[in-house]
Protein backbone atom coordinates (compact mmCIF):
# COMPACT_ATOMS: atom_id res chain seq x y z
CA UNK A 1 0.00 0.00 0.00
CA UNK A 2 2.92 1.96 0.31
CA UNK A 3 1.40 3.99 3.70
CA UNK A 4 4.00 2.82 5.80
CA UNK A 5 2.18 1.79 9.08
CA UNK A 6 -0.55 4.60 8.54
CA UNK A 7 -4.16 2.81 8.47
CA UNK A 8 -7.53 3.91 8.69
CA UNK A 9 -9.56 1.87 10.53
CA UNK A 10 -13.17 2.46 11.80
CA UNK A 11 -14.40 0.94 14.85
CA UNK A 12 -18.08 0.32 15.24
CA UNK A 13 -20.24 0.77 18.69
CA UNK A 14 -16.76 2.70 20.28
CA UNK A 15 -19.12 4.91 22.62
CA UNK A 16 -20.36 1.72 24.32
CA UNK A 17 -18.78 -0.22 26.87
CA UNK A 18 -16.20 -2.08 25.58
CA UNK A 19 -15.88 -0.09 22.01
CA UNK A 20 -14.80 2.91 24.44
CA UNK A 21 -11.46 0.85 25.77
CA UNK A 22 -11.26 -0.49 22.51
CA UNK A 23 -11.25 2.48 20.94
CA UNK A 24 -9.01 4.43 23.67
CA UNK A 25 -6.33 1.57 23.42
CA UNK A 26 -5.81 2.60 19.52
CA UNK A 27 -5.89 6.34 19.53
CA UNK A 28 -3.17 5.64 22.26
CA UNK A 29 -0.78 2.95 21.24
CA UNK A 30 -1.00 3.61 17.29
CA UNK A 31 -0.43 7.07 16.90
CA UNK A 32 -0.09 6.14 13.28
CA UNK A 33 -3.82 5.18 12.43
CA UNK A 34 -7.03 7.31 12.18
CA UNK A 35 -9.42 5.98 14.33
CA UNK A 36 -12.60 6.35 13.38
CA UNK A 37 -15.41 5.80 16.00
CA UNK A 38 -19.11 5.12 14.48
CA UNK A 39 -22.06 4.88 16.67
CA UNK A 40 -25.61 5.36 16.86
CA UNK A 41 -25.07 7.00 20.24
CA UNK A 42 -28.43 4.61 21.55
CA UNK A 43 -28.99 4.34 25.15
CA UNK A 44 -25.70 2.25 25.65
CA UNK A 45 -23.67 4.86 23.95
CA UNK A 46 -21.84 7.38 25.42
CA UNK A 47 -19.48 9.97 24.98
CA UNK A 48 -18.60 10.60 28.34
CA UNK A 49 -16.93 7.09 28.24
CA UNK A 50 -14.08 8.76 25.65
CA UNK A 51 -13.87 12.47 26.97
CA UNK A 52 -10.15 11.81 27.71
CA UNK A 53 -8.65 11.02 23.73
CA UNK A 54 -11.75 13.18 22.19
CA UNK A 55 -9.07 15.90 20.90
CA UNK A 56 -6.63 14.06 20.18
CA UNK A 57 -5.69 14.09 16.58
CA UNK A 58 -5.79 10.43 15.35
CA UNK A 59 -9.31 10.58 15.98
CA UNK A 60 -12.57 11.25 14.76
CA UNK A 61 -16.62 10.74 15.98
CA UNK A 62 -18.39 10.11 13.15
CA UNK A 63 -22.61 9.84 14.49
CA UNK A 64 -24.53 7.13 12.19
CA UNK A 65 -26.41 4.10 12.26
CA UNK A 66 -25.37 0.99 10.91
CA UNK A 67 -28.82 -0.05 9.72
CA UNK A 68 -28.72 3.28 7.42
CA UNK A 69 -27.23 1.97 3.97
CA UNK A 70 -27.56 5.42 2.60
CA UNK A 71 -25.47 6.70 5.51
CA UNK A 72 -22.72 3.85 5.26
CA UNK A 73 -22.32 4.03 1.69
CA UNK A 74 -21.55 7.86 1.72
CA UNK A 75 -19.16 6.82 4.41
CA UNK A 76 -17.36 3.82 2.71
CA UNK A 77 -17.12 6.43 -0.72
CA UNK A 78 -15.77 8.93 1.07
CA UNK A 79 -12.85 7.34 3.71
CA UNK A 80 -10.29 4.25 2.82
CA UNK A 81 -10.24 1.91 5.17
CA UNK A 82 -7.97 -0.54 6.50
CA UNK A 83 -9.76 -2.41 8.82
CA UNK A 84 -13.39 -2.19 10.43
CA UNK A 85 -13.46 -3.74 13.99
CA UNK A 86 -17.10 -4.57 14.32
CA UNK A 87 -18.34 -4.03 17.92
CA UNK A 88 -21.70 -1.86 17.14
CA UNK A 89 -24.95 -4.28 18.97
CA UNK A 90 -27.94 -4.24 20.74
CA UNK A 91 -26.03 -6.14 23.67
CA UNK A 92 -28.69 -6.94 26.38
CA UNK A 93 -30.66 -10.62 26.57
CA UNK A 94 -33.22 -8.78 28.66
CA UNK A 95 -34.46 -5.98 25.87
CA UNK A 96 -33.82 -8.86 23.46
CA UNK A 97 -36.96 -10.81 25.12
CA UNK A 98 -38.68 -7.32 24.90
CA UNK A 99 -37.89 -6.13 21.79
CA UNK A 100 -36.42 -8.84 19.59
CA UNK A 101 -36.84 -6.71 16.22
CA UNK A 102 -34.42 -4.05 17.48
CA UNK A 103 -31.62 -7.01 17.82
CA UNK A 104 -32.26 -8.08 14.06
CA UNK A 105 -32.51 -4.70 12.68
CA UNK A 106 -28.84 -3.54 14.27
CA UNK A 107 -26.95 -7.08 15.14
CA UNK A 108 -28.09 -9.06 11.52
CA UNK A 109 -29.35 -6.65 9.23
CA UNK A 110 -26.67 -3.68 10.49
CA UNK A 111 -24.01 -6.52 10.55
CA UNK A 112 -24.63 -7.48 6.64
CA UNK A 113 -25.01 -3.87 5.37
CA UNK A 114 -21.32 -2.93 6.73
CA UNK A 115 -20.22 -6.52 5.06
CA UNK A 116 -21.48 -4.91 1.73
CA UNK A 117 -19.47 -2.29 2.22
CA UNK A 118 -16.35 -3.67 3.70
CA UNK A 119 -16.70 -6.34 0.37
CA UNK A 120 -16.29 -3.51 -2.18
CA UNK A 121 -13.44 -1.83 0.26
CA UNK A 122 -11.45 -5.15 0.23
CA UNK A 123 -11.06 -5.27 -3.74
CA UNK A 124 -10.04 -1.74 -3.53
CA UNK A 125 -8.07 -2.89 -0.42
CA UNK A 126 -6.01 -5.93 -0.42
CA UNK A 127 -4.41 -5.39 3.00
CA UNK A 128 -8.39 -4.59 4.30
CA UNK A 129 -9.66 -6.94 6.63
CA UNK A 130 -13.19 -6.70 8.91
CA UNK A 131 -13.16 -8.10 12.50
CA UNK A 132 -16.45 -9.22 14.14
CA UNK A 133 -16.30 -8.97 17.69
CA UNK A 134 -19.00 -11.66 19.30
CA UNK A 135 -20.07 -13.66 22.33
CA UNK A 136 -19.50 -17.02 23.53
CA UNK A 137 -23.66 -16.94 23.97
CA UNK A 138 -23.85 -18.10 20.20
CA UNK A 139 -22.59 -21.69 21.49
CA UNK A 140 -25.91 -21.85 23.92
CA UNK A 141 -25.57 -23.12 27.53
CA UNK A 142 -23.57 -25.95 29.16
CA UNK A 143 -24.03 -28.27 31.80
CA UNK A 144 -22.25 -28.67 34.69
CA UNK A 145 -19.17 -29.62 32.98
CA UNK A 146 -17.51 -28.98 29.67
CA UNK A 147 -16.19 -25.98 27.93
CA UNK A 148 -16.84 -23.49 24.63
CA UNK A 149 -14.00 -24.13 22.18
CA UNK A 150 -14.11 -22.86 18.59
CA UNK A 151 -15.43 -25.77 16.85
CA UNK A 152 -18.80 -25.64 19.50
CA UNK A 153 -21.92 -26.15 17.43
CA UNK A 154 -23.79 -23.09 17.32
CA UNK A 155 -27.08 -23.37 19.64
CA UNK A 156 -28.33 -19.40 20.54
CA UNK A 157 -31.25 -19.78 23.31
CA UNK A 158 -32.64 -15.98 23.32
CA UNK A 159 -32.63 -13.47 20.77
CA UNK A 160 -29.75 -11.73 21.76
CA UNK A 161 -27.78 -14.75 20.86
CA UNK A 162 -29.51 -16.04 17.76
CA UNK A 163 -28.88 -12.23 16.53
CA UNK A 164 -25.28 -12.71 17.58
CA UNK A 165 -25.01 -15.99 15.70
CA UNK A 166 -26.77 -15.06 12.84
CA UNK A 167 -24.19 -11.94 12.16
CA UNK A 168 -21.43 -14.49 12.72
CA UNK A 169 -23.05 -17.24 10.31
CA UNK A 170 -23.48 -14.16 7.53
CA UNK A 171 -19.73 -12.56 8.08
CA UNK A 172 -18.35 -16.74 7.82
CA UNK A 173 -20.42 -17.06 4.97
CA UNK A 174 -19.19 -13.03 3.19
CA UNK A 175 -15.50 -15.20 3.61
CA UNK A 176 -16.65 -17.86 1.61
CA UNK A 177 -18.89 -16.50 -1.25
CA UNK A 178 -16.86 -12.92 -1.62
CA UNK A 179 -13.74 -13.53 -0.45
CA UNK A 180 -13.81 -10.75 2.20
CA UNK A 181 -11.36 -11.65 4.62
CA UNK A 182 -12.52 -11.36 7.97
CA UNK A 183 -11.08 -12.34 12.10
CA UNK A 184 -14.56 -13.29 14.68
CA UNK A 185 -13.81 -13.52 18.38
CA UNK A 186 -16.63 -14.39 20.70
CA UNK A 187 -15.90 -13.70 24.30
CA UNK A 188 -17.31 -14.29 27.83
CA UNK A 189 -18.90 -11.92 30.18
CA UNK A 190 -16.97 -8.64 30.23
CA UNK A 191 -17.40 -6.52 33.29
CA UNK A 192 -15.35 -2.96 34.27
CA UNK A 193 -15.19 0.85 33.87
CA UNK A 194 -18.08 2.61 32.09
CA UNK A 195 -20.39 -0.88 31.98
CA UNK A 196 -23.94 0.40 31.74
CA UNK A 197 -26.21 -0.58 34.79
CA UNK A 198 -28.71 -2.51 33.01
CA UNK A 199 -25.92 -5.60 33.39
CA UNK A 200 -25.44 -7.64 36.23
CA UNK A 201 -22.15 -5.91 37.73
CA UNK A 202 -22.80 -2.46 37.41
CA UNK A 203 -26.28 -2.54 37.94
CA UNK A 204 -25.59 -4.30 41.51
CA UNK A 205 -22.69 -1.53 42.24
CA UNK A 206 -25.29 1.04 41.79
CA UNK A 207 -28.00 -0.63 43.94
CA UNK A 208 -25.47 -1.52 46.78
CA UNK A 209 -24.36 2.51 46.43
CA UNK A 210 -28.54 3.60 46.87
CA UNK A 211 -29.21 0.42 49.09
CA UNK A 212 -31.97 -0.99 46.72
CA UNK A 213 -32.43 -4.56 46.49
CA UNK A 214 -30.43 -6.55 44.03
CA UNK A 215 -32.50 -8.87 42.13
CA UNK A 216 -31.02 -11.82 41.72
CA UNK A 217 -32.85 -14.12 38.90
CA UNK A 218 -34.43 -17.58 39.78
CA UNK A 219 -31.75 -19.15 42.70
CA UNK A 220 -29.13 -17.87 41.42
CA UNK A 221 -27.02 -20.90 40.83
CA UNK A 222 -26.15 -20.08 37.19
CA UNK A 223 -22.63 -19.68 36.31
CA UNK A 224 -21.02 -17.16 33.53
CA UNK A 225 -17.05 -16.39 32.79
CA UNK A 226 -15.99 -13.20 33.60
CA UNK A 227 -13.45 -11.05 32.28
CA UNK A 228 -12.04 -7.59 32.74
CA UNK A 229 -12.74 -5.36 29.89
CA UNK A 230 -9.22 -4.14 29.30
CA UNK A 231 -8.28 -7.95 28.96
CA UNK A 232 -10.67 -7.94 26.63
CA UNK A 233 -9.81 -4.69 24.69
CA UNK A 234 -5.90 -6.20 24.44
CA UNK A 235 -7.25 -9.34 22.76
CA UNK A 236 -9.27 -7.35 20.25
CA UNK A 237 -5.72 -5.64 19.24
CA UNK A 238 -3.99 -8.75 19.35
CA UNK A 239 -6.16 -10.89 17.39
CA UNK A 240 -7.20 -7.77 15.13
CA UNK A 241 -2.91 -7.66 14.44
CA UNK A 242 -2.45 -10.89 14.63
CA UNK A 243 -5.02 -13.41 14.03
CA UNK A 244 -5.70 -15.28 10.56
CA UNK A 245 -7.73 -14.61 8.37
CA UNK A 246 -11.23 -17.18 8.52
CA UNK A 247 -10.36 -17.97 12.10
CA UNK A 248 -12.68 -17.69 15.22
CA UNK A 249 -10.50 -16.70 18.22
CA UNK A 250 -12.55 -17.66 21.54
CA UNK A 251 -11.66 -15.27 24.54
CA UNK A 252 -12.26 -16.14 28.39
CA UNK A 253 -11.25 -15.35 31.88
CA UNK A 254 -10.77 -18.59 33.43
CA UNK A 255 -12.90 -17.48 35.83
CA UNK A 256 -16.38 -18.59 36.36
CA UNK A 257 -18.58 -17.76 39.35
CA UNK A 258 -22.31 -18.83 39.60
CA UNK A 259 -24.10 -15.31 40.08
CA UNK A 260 -24.97 -15.69 43.65
CA UNK A 261 -21.38 -15.82 45.05
CA UNK A 262 -20.23 -13.37 42.74
CA UNK A 263 -23.16 -11.25 44.28
CA UNK A 264 -21.34 -12.13 47.58
CA UNK A 265 -18.05 -11.41 46.90
CA UNK A 266 -19.14 -8.06 45.22
CA UNK A 267 -21.39 -7.63 48.75
CA UNK A 268 -18.09 -8.04 50.65
CA UNK A 269 -16.00 -5.61 48.72
CA UNK A 270 -18.80 -3.11 48.74
CA UNK A 271 -19.26 -2.98 52.22
CA UNK A 272 -15.68 -2.51 53.01
CA UNK A 273 -15.34 0.59 50.23
CA UNK A 274 -18.69 2.12 52.50
CA UNK A 275 -18.06 1.67 55.89
CA UNK A 276 -20.62 -0.66 56.24
CA UNK A 277 -20.70 -3.67 58.69
CA UNK A 278 -19.94 -6.98 56.82
CA UNK A 279 -23.08 -8.64 55.75
CA UNK A 280 -25.10 -5.32 55.41
CA UNK A 281 -24.99 -5.18 51.68
CA UNK A 282 -26.07 -9.47 51.40
CA UNK A 283 -29.28 -8.52 53.32
CA UNK A 284 -30.54 -6.46 49.73
CA UNK A 285 -29.94 -9.93 48.15
CA UNK A 286 -33.64 -10.67 46.80
CA UNK A 287 -34.67 -13.45 44.37
CA UNK A 288 -36.67 -12.36 41.91
CA UNK A 289 -38.31 -14.11 39.05
CA UNK A 290 -36.06 -16.31 36.54
CA UNK A 291 -35.02 -14.72 32.90
CA UNK A 292 -37.16 -17.08 30.35
CA UNK A 293 -34.76 -19.41 28.33
CA UNK A 294 -31.97 -18.06 31.22
CA UNK A 295 -29.19 -20.22 29.80
CA UNK A 296 -27.38 -22.04 32.89
CA UNK A 297 -23.92 -21.62 32.34
CA UNK A 298 -21.13 -20.25 29.99
CA UNK A 299 -18.02 -21.03 29.94
CA UNK A 300 -14.94 -20.39 27.97
CA UNK A 301 -11.95 -22.90 26.70
CA UNK A 302 -9.46 -20.16 25.88
CA UNK A 303 -6.33 -22.13 24.64
CA UNK A 304 -6.31 -21.25 21.07
CA UNK A 305 -5.75 -17.54 21.52
CA UNK A 306 -3.24 -18.45 24.91
CA UNK A 307 -1.30 -20.53 22.29
CA UNK A 308 -1.01 -19.37 19.04
CA UNK A 309 -1.51 -15.05 20.10
CA UNK A 310 -0.36 -15.30 23.50
CA UNK A 311 -3.39 -14.26 24.92
CA UNK A 312 -3.96 -14.38 28.67
CA UNK A 313 -5.82 -12.28 31.56
CA UNK A 314 -3.55 -9.71 33.39
CA UNK A 315 -5.74 -9.35 36.53
CA UNK A 316 -7.38 -11.66 38.73
CA UNK A 317 -11.19 -11.22 39.49
CA UNK A 318 -10.86 -9.69 42.91
CA UNK A 319 -8.23 -7.25 41.53
CA UNK A 320 -10.69 -6.50 38.26
CA UNK A 321 -13.63 -5.99 40.77
CA UNK A 322 -11.39 -3.73 43.28
CA UNK A 323 -10.65 -1.63 40.06
CA UNK A 324 -14.39 -1.56 38.81
CA UNK A 325 -15.84 -0.33 41.98
CA UNK A 326 -13.23 2.32 42.33
CA UNK A 327 -13.96 3.92 38.76
CA UNK A 328 -17.57 3.76 40.07
CA UNK A 329 -16.53 5.82 42.81
CA UNK A 330 -14.86 7.77 41.09
CA UNK A 331 -17.02 8.64 38.41
CA UNK A 332 -20.25 8.88 40.67
CA UNK A 333 -21.56 11.65 37.72
CA UNK A 334 -21.23 9.09 34.78
CA UNK A 335 -23.49 7.16 37.02
CA UNK A 336 -25.74 9.89 37.55
CA UNK A 337 -25.97 10.87 33.94
CA UNK A 338 -26.89 7.33 32.34
CA UNK A 339 -29.17 6.15 35.42
CA UNK A 340 -31.60 9.53 34.61
CA UNK A 341 -34.47 9.73 32.03
CA UNK A 342 -34.80 6.61 30.21
CA UNK A 343 -32.61 4.36 32.29
CA UNK A 344 -35.95 5.00 35.07
CA UNK A 345 -38.56 3.58 33.31
CA UNK A 346 -36.29 0.86 32.05
CA UNK A 347 -35.69 -0.29 35.79
CA UNK A 348 -39.91 0.41 36.20
CA UNK A 349 -40.13 -1.82 33.43
CA UNK A 350 -37.92 -4.66 34.21
CA UNK A 351 -37.92 -4.50 37.88
CA UNK A 352 -41.43 -3.75 38.92
P1 LIG B 1 -22.90 -1.79 24.51
O1 LIG B 1 -24.38 -2.03 24.45
O2 LIG B 1 -22.31 -1.19 25.73
O3 LIG B 1 -22.47 -0.85 23.28
C1 LIG B 1 -23.02 -0.98 22.00
C2 LIG B 1 -22.69 0.30 21.24
O4 LIG B 1 -23.22 0.15 19.91
C3 LIG B 1 -23.33 1.56 21.83
O5 LIG B 1 -22.39 2.60 21.87
C4 LIG B 1 -24.46 1.90 20.87
O6 LIG B 1 -24.75 3.29 20.78
C5 LIG B 1 -23.91 1.34 19.55
N1 LIG B 1 -24.98 1.00 18.62
C6 LIG B 1 -26.11 0.28 18.89
N2 LIG B 1 -26.87 0.20 17.79
C7 LIG B 1 -26.22 0.85 16.79
C8 LIG B 1 -26.49 1.11 15.42
N3 LIG B 1 -27.61 0.68 14.85
N4 LIG B 1 -25.58 1.79 14.69
C9 LIG B 1 -24.42 2.24 15.26
N5 LIG B 1 -24.12 2.07 16.56
C10 LIG B 1 -25.00 1.36 17.32
O7 LIG B 1 -22.24 -3.19 24.14
P2 LIG B 1 -20.91 -3.85 24.68
O8 LIG B 1 -21.20 -4.59 25.91
O9 LIG B 1 -19.84 -2.83 24.65
O10 LIG B 1 -20.65 -4.92 23.52
C11 LIG B 1 -19.94 -4.57 22.34
C12 LIG B 1 -19.88 -5.77 21.43
O11 LIG B 1 -19.23 -6.84 22.08
C13 LIG B 1 -21.25 -6.30 21.00
O12 LIG B 1 -21.18 -6.69 19.65
C14 LIG B 1 -21.48 -7.49 21.90
O13 LIG B 1 -22.30 -8.45 21.27
C15 LIG B 1 -20.06 -7.99 22.08
N6 LIG B 1 -19.81 -8.70 23.35
C16 LIG B 1 -20.17 -8.15 24.55
C17 LIG B 1 -19.88 -8.82 25.74
C18 LIG B 1 -20.22 -8.23 27.09
O14 LIG B 1 -20.04 -8.90 28.11
N7 LIG B 1 -20.68 -6.98 27.18
C19 LIG B 1 -19.23 -10.05 25.69
C20 LIG B 1 -18.87 -10.58 24.45
C21 LIG B 1 -19.16 -9.90 23.29
P1 LIG C 1 -26.05 -10.02 32.31
O1 LIG C 1 -25.11 -9.08 32.96
O2 LIG C 1 -27.36 -9.49 31.80
O3 LIG C 1 -25.24 -10.78 31.17
P2 LIG C 1 -25.66 -12.08 30.26
O4 LIG C 1 -27.11 -12.30 30.36
O5 LIG C 1 -25.24 -11.63 28.91
O6 LIG C 1 -24.83 -13.21 30.81
O7 LIG C 1 -26.39 -11.18 33.34
C1 LIG C 1 -25.37 -11.96 33.93
C2 LIG C 1 -26.04 -13.02 34.80
O8 LIG C 1 -26.69 -12.37 35.89
C3 LIG C 1 -27.13 -13.80 34.06
O9 LIG C 1 -27.12 -15.14 34.53
C4 LIG C 1 -28.41 -13.12 34.48
C5 LIG C 1 -28.11 -12.64 35.89
N1 LIG C 1 -28.81 -11.41 36.31
C6 LIG C 1 -29.54 -11.39 37.51
O10 LIG C 1 -29.60 -12.40 38.24
N2 LIG C 1 -30.19 -10.23 37.86
C7 LIG C 1 -30.15 -9.12 37.07
O11 LIG C 1 -30.79 -8.09 37.45
C8 LIG C 1 -29.39 -9.13 35.87
C9 LIG C 1 -29.30 -7.92 34.99
C10 LIG C 1 -28.72 -10.31 35.53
Amino acid sequence: MGKGNQKNILITGGAGFIGSHVVRRFVENYQDYHIFNLDALTYAGNLENLKDIEDHNNYTFIKGDITNDDFLTNLFSENEFDGVIHLAAESHVDRSISDPLSFVKTNVLGTVNLLNQSVKMAKKNPDFRFYHVSTDEVYGALGDTGFFTESTPYSPNSPYSASKASSDHFVRAYGETYGLPFVVSNCSNNYGPNHFPEKLIPLFINNIINNKPLPVYGDGNYTRDWLYVKDHARAIDLVFHEGINGETYNIGGFNEWKNIDLVRLLCKLMDKKLGRKEGASEELIAFVKDRPGHDLRYAIDATKINKELGWSPSVTFEQGLELTIEWYFENKEWLEHVTSGDYKEYYKKQYQ
